[in-house]
């Protein structure tokens, strides 16, 4: 079941905007922050959403005059309470209180909690009928189906902010599906695009992190330097763009200056451009379907070099080659690719396995996992799934802990 955009009509939306914003502490979440501070009169903040970060959470509440601040973490309601105290901002925490955030009445949702425990707030916010502009690709990849369900039970939208998907987004002709040749995801190949495996081997926690071309947290900088970032687009544009796996190409571009393409049949390729800054992305989704003012600096034609493409190394990126297996498998294989990913990225930030050895730990907990292939019918299965592989892959980095 792929997002049926062609019914989505623009809303009719009241002014100021009524905007939450899940994971409003972390990279796409401040940068969402950003935009909406330049324009207040735009916008009414509903709720902002935080993991543990309660002091900029509480520092953004007060700029942008929220609602409701949320802090995940149920150890830190005391400190967030501290921080707006003598304001009249509501303040909760704990996992319910994120859902609660999400199912409160903002028309415009910023889904940008990382990973899968973002999942059941997009799902909330999918459900009451909300525009969410999504982030959060571990939601989609785990639970396409049920949020796509969700946000056609409730006439909702979503709203691709991932920069390759929402550049797809941009060109893309939901009508004209049956003329789309192929899709192109751009990669920028990461800051081991030309590192010998050997050298892959001994790499730190800093030096995946590096990212040479966007600032991004924690998670998704390791995953883009394994692949398995580019591994989860692929899923994710398959899912919302309804096309088969061999539709959808993947092309390094060290430069990320196209964000995506889209080559049609008829020999016309389609192409997104724009600076690496994820307020262009994020701006689109903020005004859509309308084009609004943003702030990033403009692309200069004359200063760009050179734009220059190569195929993707598999052998030396093996993520690549498991999340297309994942994505042919279907069923629960990429929710066990996901969470198997999850644990290993953590243990590999923790310095307690090497950086090979994540996508060795996501392979393994696949290869063991029987039923990977069948159907997903509801959220508790995905829930289950989830927690079983991350335990698999916990056991699976600590037999690595000890050989290392
Ligand atoms: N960064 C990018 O440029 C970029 C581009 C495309 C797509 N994305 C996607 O967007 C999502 C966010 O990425 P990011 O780079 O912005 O991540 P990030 O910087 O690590 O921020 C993650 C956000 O999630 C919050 N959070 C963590 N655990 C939580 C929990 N249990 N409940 C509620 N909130 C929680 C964090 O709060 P604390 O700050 O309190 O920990 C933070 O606000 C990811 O799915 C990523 O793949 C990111």
């Amino acid at each position: 079941m792929a997002l049926d955009m062609t019914k989505w009509t623009a809303p009719s939306h009241g002014s100021p905007r009524g905007v939450t914003i899940l994971g409003s502490t972390g990279s796409v979440g401040q940068s969402t922050v950003d935009l909406i501070a330049r324009d207040p009169a735009s916008y009414r903040v509903e709720a902002l959403v935080a993991g543990s970060a309660v002091e900029l959470l509480a520092e953004q509440a007060r700029r942008l005059k929220a609602r409701l601040a949320v802090v995940a973490d149920p150890a830190r309601f005391h400190a967030l309470k501290e921080a707006l105290a003598g304001t009249s901002i509501e303040v909760a925490a704990g996992p319910d209180a994120v859902i609660e955030a999400a199912s409160r009445p903002a028309e415009w949702v910023m889904a940008a909690i990382v990973g899968f425990v973002g999942l059941a707030p997009t799902l909330a916010a999918a459900r009451r009928g909300a525009m969410v502009a999504l982030a959060n690709k571990e939601a989609v990849v785990c639970a396409g189906r049920l949020l796509f369900e969700a946000i056609e039970g409730s006439g909702g939208k979503l709203l691709p902010v991932d920069s390759e998907h929402n550049a797809i987004f941009q060109v893309f002709e939901p009508q004209q599906r049956h003329a789309v040749d192929r899709l192109i995801l751009t990669a920028s190949g990461g800051p081991f695009r030309n590192w010998s495996l050997a050298d892959m081997a001994e790499a730190t926690p800093e030096q995946a992190l590096a990212h040479p071309n966007w600032d991004m947290g924690a998670k998704i900088s390791i995953d883009s330097a394994t692949l398995m970032n580019k591994g989860l687009e692929l899923i994710e544009a398959h899912l919302l763009f309804g096309l088969p796996e061999e539709q959808v190409e993947i092309v390094v571009h060290p430069q990320s200056v196209i964000h995506s393409m889209v080559a049609y049949r008829d020999g016309s390729v389609l192409a997104q451009l724009g600076t690496a800054d994820m307020r262009v992305p994020i701006t689109h989704a903020l005004g859509w379907p309308a084009r609004i003012d943003g702030p990033a600096a403009r692309l200069d034609f004359a200063q760009l070099s050179a734009l220059t493409f190569e195929r993707p190394d598999s052998g030396r990126f093996p993520a690549l080659r498991l999340a297309r297996e994942a994505l042919v498998i279907g069923g629960f294989a990429p929710v066990v690719l996901n969470a198997a990913n999850e644990a290993a990225v953590a243990a590999f930030l923790a310095r307690r396995i090497g950086f090979l050895d994540i996508a060795r730990t996501v392979e393994d907990v696949m290869a063991g996992w029987s039923g990977l292939a069948n159907p997903v019918e509801t959220l508790d299965q995905v829930k289950a799934a989830d927690l079983e592989a991350r335990r698999r892959a916990e056991e699976i980095c600590k037999g690595k802990e000890l050989s290392n």
